[in-house]
């Protein structure tokens, strides 16, 4: 790939500051280091008004929609949310359901998410994981989920959380890589015809 690679953080925590964009920032600027590419946090709390503006995207200001299109044209996605209610959280999805329908079809995304304890841990996969199953996306194996304990200060202060993003990223780097590779993508494609076995 000869332009530079784009990894856009989205987190949907309403609140600021907020672990979870701190660990969304981390895991994007670490995937993005690892690629050799740049990276950018969107944080959808000062969009919370905005967002709510009409249900169709021709309602949205200049702001929102500049956001929308960042995450549609990124080669990878981290998203996160803070659990609430043991889901992701209202203004995550409402931030998702003015995405369109197919733009995120084959875009490689990683999950995160925080909460109050490890008792939700599993709303990565069991709420965020189906959300972009119905966007076709490419989510990728590992997600990462932190609890209260893992930051301090607003800041990463567990050796368990920096190990498990360190993993993330050498374990599903070559994955996303053999996706977002063009010649890799068609040789995928060509093997996966019915006609090629
Ligand atoms: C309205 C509300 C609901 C919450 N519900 C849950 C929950 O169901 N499970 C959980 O583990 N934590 C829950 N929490 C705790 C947050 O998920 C946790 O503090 C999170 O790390 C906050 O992230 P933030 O700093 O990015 O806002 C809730 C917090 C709030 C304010």
């Amino acid at each position: 790939m000869s332009r530079t690679l784009t990894v856009v953080g989205v987190s949907g925590s309403p609140t600021h500051p907020s672990r979870t964009t701190v660990l969304v920032d981390d895991v994007a600027r670490s995937y993005a280091e690892a690629a050799g590419g740049v990276s950018r946090t969107i944080q959808l709390a000062p969009l919370l008004p905005e967002l709510g503006a009409g249900p169709f995207r021709n309602s949205l200001s200049p702001i929102v929609t500049e956001a929308l299109e960042a995450v549609e044209g990124a080669d990878i996605l981290v998203v996160g949310s803070p659990a609430y209610r043991a889901t992701y959280t209202g203004l995550f999805k409402l931030f998702f359901d003015h995405i369109g329908q197919y733009a995120l079809i084959d875009k490689p995304v990683v999950l995160t998410a925080t909460g109050g304890s490890d008792r939700h841990a599993l709303l990565v996969e069991h709420q965020m994981r189906p959300l972009f199953g119905f966007f076709q996306s490419l989510t990728v194996p590992l997600g990462i989920y932190a609890s209260e304990n893992d930051f301090a200060d607003y800041e990463i202060r567990s050796e368990d959380l920096r190990a498990r993003i360190d993993t993330a990223v050498a374990r599903t780097l070559p994955l996303i890589r053999a996706n977002i590779d063009p010649q890799a993508r068609l040789a995928t494609r060509e093997f996966a015809r019915p006609d090629a076995f």
